[in-house]
């Protein structure tokens, strides 16, 4: 048995099947493509599922790969055990209607017992029950003996959802007695250590469909897969996949970070291999384009990342660390994924960034969870509601698992229906506010049947003469209509745009041979024609007659501006952040245009002015913008920039400006970029997790912002009396005026405080025996009477102060009475509650110190006079 480093298995691997005619396909992205049935690729074979169904033929029948795959229904195992990973990396070599079951098993011997010299005395395998054939080649060809050959019925039988499957054949490794459970039913398939399953071949014959039937396949395939990590942990002789140098180095570093050593105790274990298995999912995520968010690829992302900065807690790491670790990931397996060493940077950012986020929120919201936790064992509940679960995931983005998880570290269980149904009440509540947008849908009606075509010219014509060829109103066909009637109008002909793609419907107007009316939007019928919503503003329109139909050409004009410019803006947003910049919606309007797209957090100033500056130095290039019809293949093999999720036909349209920007859009486009004339942004804003939006103008627009905001400046520098070119110094030097001028201020205020101070001092009365300093004062705020009091009872050891003053046209009261004299009866809090009555007011407080407002300043006098009757009365009570 050979020592070898995971790279060196992973290489050889290839090369041993590169000999023997496969291409070496490098890994697919883990994002699966055009595959709705998977969340992730996971398994070598996914994405190669097009070659083995037939829908497409590869070049060559045998192809070899090492394929990342992410499998997350074991996420809770991780760490735990000797195996579970988050990701792992499948060897596997495939045949397309070629080779079968005597290559594939005789290939897989020799690369094991040959190349990585495995002792062929330690191997068994597995076989389907039925599967004689494969019987005799492991028996009579590779001449396993009968007793390590097992028959097995599910196990041997591979499928993975929808899509190719068939029997299999196991193969595993002995790591000895040591390692095994002792039962005398010990074999391979059991669930101890001891038979390590090192490579699954299928035979694949069959297509499971969405119905659940299984279909021969076209042609018979093999797949098989076998698990890197598994593979180096027997190569390298180690107890666990961890252990292997696919991990250790993660683990070697994070030790040094928390100051700990893996292998000393074995709770620490746990999260160390936590971090490890965790970090490389999140790292090669990211590379793949999925950054951290609250749905689908990106919550299982975000979640990961939360899960391991626990951990990472657990070990005594308090602040971010994760992005540390990504260079690691790249020292280990950047060197065959590419993606990784590329775009190490990046990742290591969104890491960062995500972390510091959770790490905000997370101090608070588990003090929130163990509050939660401390009362319901108070009154000896175990279950934390669904409502509670929420809020920790709404409020402090706890993913609904991780609250699970520390809720049980306290024997506690989580109301996870109580939780969905929260989950589900919000997106309603989300679902209902969309579809206030959607007033079409309801009005349809005839439509949904109505199948003559319309012609839209308006890329090209903004006038076109036409025939009404449908009215309707609510619903229903008409024949007229008058004047101050809404409905809507079908053309045979139009030059109006209907809302598609971000960009806005037209707006315009129809004149007929008896009337005329306002278009005031166009949206797509369910058979593709071009409905305009019109308002009929004078005499009448009929079915049938004929139209000039004209768009506002002025509005248009605006809007083309913007659609060009957001395509630019696309561009540049990816070359200044990098291209996991995707556009997640757009809003082109003549006034403005908006963008949104996937990026991690806010940009910089300088990052924002960088992109405003490629878009504008694309305008002045002044590139024409050409717009060509052609097949999907054509435009994808240009490089044209398709939307993520978008569904494209067969021909597509694709606009390009210069050599800058090449999308594949349906909408309407500048002819120059020069017309668009100028790019201001507007504003960046976050919209949700990991999605920023920019809006912008241009043209006209862009002209009345700039000119707005050097008004703002103008009026600016006249009220400094500056110039413009010295503004921001003036601002700065005022702000330093003014802070100076605060110091002088509250220092003379303190002057002023100790004179009066001073000055009430002197009048302390006697009122039934009793010391009292009381007086109406003016333009001090309650601070200012708070502060007084404290000094006026400073070096008195008995005392009543009542102090009222004036400020902002509001009364405001202060009392404090001594400890000596609270014995005796008087209270702060009622003595203020009564003067401040007197003047309308209110308020109260503690026995030693109390305040209170009032309404009415004329009073001031009155109220302080009362003191005088309060102290007699009180005085009299007690001494009576
Ligand atoms: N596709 C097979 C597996 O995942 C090889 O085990």
């Amino acid at each position: 048995m050979k020592p070898l480093s995971g790279q060196q298995i992973r290489r050889l691997f290839k090369e041993f099947y590169a000999e023997r005619g496969h291409s070496i396909f490098p890994s697919a992205s883990l994002v699966p493509h055009d595959d709705p049935t998977l969340l992730w690729i996971n398994a070598g074979m996914a994405p190669l599922k097009p070659y083995f169904d037939g829908r497409e033929i590869p070049e060559n029948p045998r192809i070899v790969n090492s394929q990342k795959c992410i499998r997350t229904n074991d996420i809770e195992e991780v760490g735990h055990t000797a195996r579970h990973q988050t990701f792992f990396e499948m060897l596997g070599n495939f045949s397309f209607g070629d080779y079968f079951k005597r290559e594939a098993i005789t290939w897989a011997w020799t690369f094991l017992t040959e190349v990585l010299e495995l002792d062929g005395e330690r191997l068994s395998v597995t076989i389907h029950v039925n599967d004689d054939e494969a019987f005799d080649i492991w028996h009579k060809e590779v001449g396993l003996p009968e007793a390590r050959i097992y028959r097995g019925e599910e196990d041997n039988f591979w499928e993975i959802g929808e899509g190719p499957c068939g029997p299999c054949s196991e193969i595993f490794y002995d790591r000895g007695e040591q390692f095994g459970c002792g039962s005398d039913t010990c074999q391979p398939g059991c669930d101890c250590d001891r038979y390590l399953e090192i490579w699954n071949l299928v035979f694949t014959q069959y297509n499971k469909g969405a119905d659940g039937e299984y279909t021969p396949l076209p042609k018979k395939n093999i797949d098989t897969g076998s698990g890197l990590e598994r593979l180096a942990s027997v190569l390298q002789d180690v107890p666990n996949n961890f252990e292997t140098d696919l991990f250790r180095p993660i683990i070697d570093k994070t030790g040094e970070l928390a100051g700990r050593r893996y292998g000393e105790r074995s709770e620490d274990d746990v999260h160390f291999k936590i971090v490890a298995d965790h970090l490389r999912t999140v790292a090669f995520a990211i590379g793949d384009g999925v950054l951290p968010g609250n749905e689908g690829r990106s919550y299982i992302i975000r979640r990961l990342l939360r899960r391991a900065v626990r951990s990472g807690r657990r070990l005594g790491i308090e602040k971010p660390f994760m992005y540390q670790l990504v260079d690691v990931v790249d020292e280990i397996m950047g060197a065959d994924y590419p993606e990784i060493r590329e775009k190490r940077q990046l990742i290591s950012r969104v890491v960062k960034t995500e972390e510091e986020r959770f790490h905000e929120t997370l101090i608070e919201g588990e003090a929130l969870l163990a509050d939660v936790i401390g009362s319901l064992q108070a009154t000896g509940k175990t279950v934390i509601s669904g409502d509670d679960a929420f809020k920790l995931y709404d409020t402090y983005g706890f993913p609904i698992d991780l609250t699970i998880e520390i809720a049980s570290e306290s024997g506690f269980t989580v109301d996870r229906d109580g939780f969905e149904q929260a989950l589900e009440a919000q997106r309603e509540r989300a679902r209902a506010a969309r579809h206030t947008n959607e007033g079409m849908s309801s009005q349809r009606g005839v439509l949904e049947t109505f199948t003559t075509p319309s012609t839209f010219v308006g890329y090209g014509q903004l006038t076109v003469d036409a025939e009404i060829i449908g009215l309707v109103r609510d619903g229903d066909w008409i024949d007229g209509a008058g004047v101050g009637d809404e409905i809507q109008v079908i053309l045979d002909t139009t030059p109006f745009y209907a809302e598609s793609g971000g960009q806005v419907a037209d707006k315009g107007e129809m004149v007929g041979p008896a009337g005329r009316a306002e278009v005031l939007d166009v949206k797509k019928a369910p058979h593709g024609q071009n409905v305009h919503t019109v308002r009929v503003v004078d005499g009448t329109l009929h079915q049938g007659d004929a139209v000039r139909a004209v768009v506002d050409a002025s509005l248009r004009k605006d809007t083309v501006k913007n659609h060009t410019a957001t395509h630019l803006l696309h561009k540049a947003l990816r070359e200044v952040l990098g291209t996991h910049v995707a556009q997640a919606g757009s809003l082109v309007e003549p006034e403005r245009l908006r963008f949104d797209f996937s990026h991690f957090g806010p940009l910089t100033e300088e990052e924002l002015r960088d992109v405003e500056t490629r878009v504008n130095a694309a305008i002045w290039r002044d590139d024409a913008v050409v717009i060509e019809e052609m097949d999907i293949d054509a435009a994808k093999a240009m490089g044209a920039m398709a939307l993520f999720g978008e569904k494209y036909g067969n021909r597509v349209r694709v606009v390009q400006a210069g050599d800058y920007s090449i999308e594949l859009c349906g909408g309407c486009h500048v002819e120059r970029t020069g017309l668009i004339g100028q790019f201001l942004i507007v504003s960046e804003t976050g919209i949700g997790s990991g999605t920023r939006r920019i809006e912008a103008v241009t043209g006209r627009h862009a002209y009345a912002l700039a000119t707005a905001r050097k008004q703002i400046i103008e009026q600016a520098a006249s009220l400094l009396k500056a110039g413009e070119s010295n503004l921001v110094d003036r601002i700065s030097r005022t702000l330093d005026e003014v802070k100076q001028l605060e110091r002088e201020l509250d220092s003379a205020k303190a002057r002023l405080n100790h004179a009066r101070v001073g000055e009430l001092k002197d009048r302390v009365e006697t009122i039934a025996g009793v010391p009292v300093i009381r007086a109406a004062l003016s333009d001090i705020d309650m601070d200012g009477l708070r502060q007084l009091a404290d000094e006026l009872k400073s070096d008195k050891p008995s005392y009543i102060v009542v102090l009222g003053s004036v400020h902002n046209e509001r009364v405001q009261f202060v009392a404090a009475v001594s400890k000596d004299l609270q014995a005796q009866g008087f209270h702060a809090g009622q003595i203020v509650k009564e003067v401040a009555a007197v003047a309308g007011g209110g308020g109260g407080g503690r026995p030693d110190m109390a305040q209170a407002g009032a309404k009415d300043p004329d009073k001031l006098p009155a109220a302080i006079e009362k003191v005088e009757e309060i102290v007699s009365s009180v005085a009299g009570n007690t001494r009576a």
